[in-house]
């Protein structure tokens, strides 16, 4: 298997047994220690944006590991996607963002619902480790984890002669002090409603019974679909009859960006998402196309 998993692609949940997820990794270099000095364990890393991701598969290429993997995903969805319930041994998390601003506390990387989903997927005395040198977002963590009953904890600060990370490193050198969060899953989290997303096996594409079409009814505008599924729709490109449209879908929190193509038939249109585009094959997907075609159809009346 290579280092990186399209998780668009796999067969879902991964086969993986107790192993460890570094999430939000940066330059991967405690992962890449972790990994070479266990060999015949695995070793996962979950980051938001695509520079982490290539310097950690170049270092897994020059020093030939077979047992690191990792995708581009936040980690809520990398979690709820891939993972089989306790599969999970140990969850790294190293210096997370901490979101300073009240109104942004629901991005942290360990929200209720955040830890409810790393719940479910550790195994039975499990953990969670932690290193933060933000003490309100220690006790964040701390006062999320006491809602799901599951875990034990203990707070250490860590006397450290060689940095792990980056980060760490430029904390040490400012004097600041690093508190080490464990969280140890005793019992299983206690139930919380969670964002769930459906994938479904194929996307058909949409007929439209019209003759024109009035694309600037869909173009430049934003549309709630339903509860929890947003579609935002940019400019359009024409070529002969037909468009490609670009797209916007937010399901859940969960968002992808796809190209809508239009293509005009003999008295009608189809509607498809382009076969350019690399998307999770979801339920949203497939009403989005539906809500279009509705417009479309409604504007031709
Ligand atoms: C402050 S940096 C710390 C990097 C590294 N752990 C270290 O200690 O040097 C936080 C990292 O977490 C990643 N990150 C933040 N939120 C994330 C999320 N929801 N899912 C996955 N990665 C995330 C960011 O892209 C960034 O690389």
């Amino acid at each position: 298997m290579k280092n990186y998993i399209n998780y668009r692609k796999v067969s879902k949940p991964l086969k993986f047994e107790n192993f460890t997820v570094e999430i939000g990794f940066g330059s991967g270099d405690y992962l890449i220690q972790l990994a070479k000095e266990n060999r015949d364990e695995t070793f996962f890393g979950i980051e938001k944006s695509w520079i982490p991701i290539n310097k950690l598969l170049k270092k897994c290429e020059r020093e030939n590991l077979k047992n690191i993997f990792c995708t581009k995903l936040d980690a809520y969805w990398a979690f709820q996607f891939l993972f089989r319930d306790k599969s999970v041994k140990r969850i790294i998390i190293n210096y997370p963002d901490p979101w300073f601003k009240e109104s942004h506390k629901e991005k942290r990387l360990t929200t209720r619902e955040n830890l409810y989903i790393y719940g479910k997927k550790l195994i039975h005395g499990g953990a969670i480790k932690i290193r933060t040198d933000d003490y309100l977002f220690l006790n964040f963590t701390l006062e999320e984890c006491r809602i799901l009953e599951s875990f034990s904890w203990k707070i250490q600060t860590p006397q450290v002669e060689r940095p792990l990370t980056k980060y760490e490193k430029k904390w040490i050198s400012m004097g600041k002090t690093i508190w080490e969060l464990i969280l140890i899953k005793e019992r299983e989290p206690k139930p919380m409603d969670t964002r769930k997303i459906r994938e479904v096996t194929a996307l058909f594409p949409v007929k439209v019974d019209i003759e024109n079409l009035c694309i600037e009814e869909i173009c430049h505008r934003e549309f709630k679909i339903e509860e929890s599924l947003y579609l935002k729709c940019f400019s359009a490109w024409k070529r002969d009859n037909d468009y490609a449209l670009e797209a916007l879908l937010s399901e859940k929190g969960y968002l992808q960006a796809f190209l809508v193509t239009i293509k005009k038939k003999d008295g009608y249109f189809i509607i498809d998402v382009s076969k350019f585009s690399e998307i999770l094959k979801t339920e949203g997907i497939k009403k989005s196309l539906d809500f279009l075609a509705k417009i479309l159809r409604k504007e031709n009346q």
